[in-house]
């Protein structure tokens, strides 16, 4: 059977939609047969962080509690209040990231993603996805982060 996958995303003002749709779509070109459960964060309860075989969680980076570099306040409040005693027990996961060059801590989200998953024993399929600025024009490397991510799905199932 083919393993599951699960995306949590946290999206003001629809970038991250933007790519995690694009995500989904590259996957269900590359494997049809993997099911792909998209939710977002702020309906997202921590049991949802473990159901699937594989967890993507993809997030912009804000200025949450009013500092810049943060996680969106919808992941933020998942990940570091809600799911803050979680046991990740090995879960194979994956990372989105976004950012705007405007602003000094550049896609620093990424940092919170790492930290969460080492402090409660997540495993890194692949590194990040690192998505800077607009993402309109950057389907292709969106594509071939589903490759490779498709490839290591296949690998950990
Ligand atoms: C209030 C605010 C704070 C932000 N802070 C940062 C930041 O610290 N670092 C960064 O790289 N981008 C920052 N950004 C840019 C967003 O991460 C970027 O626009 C992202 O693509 C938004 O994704 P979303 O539309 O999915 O929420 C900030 C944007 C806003 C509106």
């Amino acid at each position: 059977m083919s393993p599951s996958l699960r995306i949590i995303y946290a999206s003001t003002s629809g970038h991250t939609e933007f790519v995690v749709q694009t995500l989904v779509s590259a996957l269900h070109d590359l494997a049809p047969d993997v099911p792909v459960d998209v939710r977002r964060a702020e309906e997202a309860a921590p049991d949802d962080l473990l159901r699937a075989d594989a967890l993507i969680l993809a997030s912009g980076t804000w200025n949450t509690g009013g500092q810049e570099g943060q996680l969106n306040p919808h992941m933020h409040a998942l990940l570091l209040e809600r799911a803050a005693g979680i046991d990740l027990a090995g879960k194979p996961m994956a990372f989105i990231s976004l950012g705007d060059d405007r602003y000094y801590f550049t896609t620093r989200c990424t940092e919170h993603f790492l930290r969460f998953m080492r402090e409660h024993g997540g495993t890194q399929l692949l590194p990040p996805l690192i998505i800077l600025n607009e993402p309109y024009e950057q389907a292709g490397k969106i594509e071939a982060w589903a490759e490779r991510l498709h490839r290591c799905i296949l690998r950990s199932g």
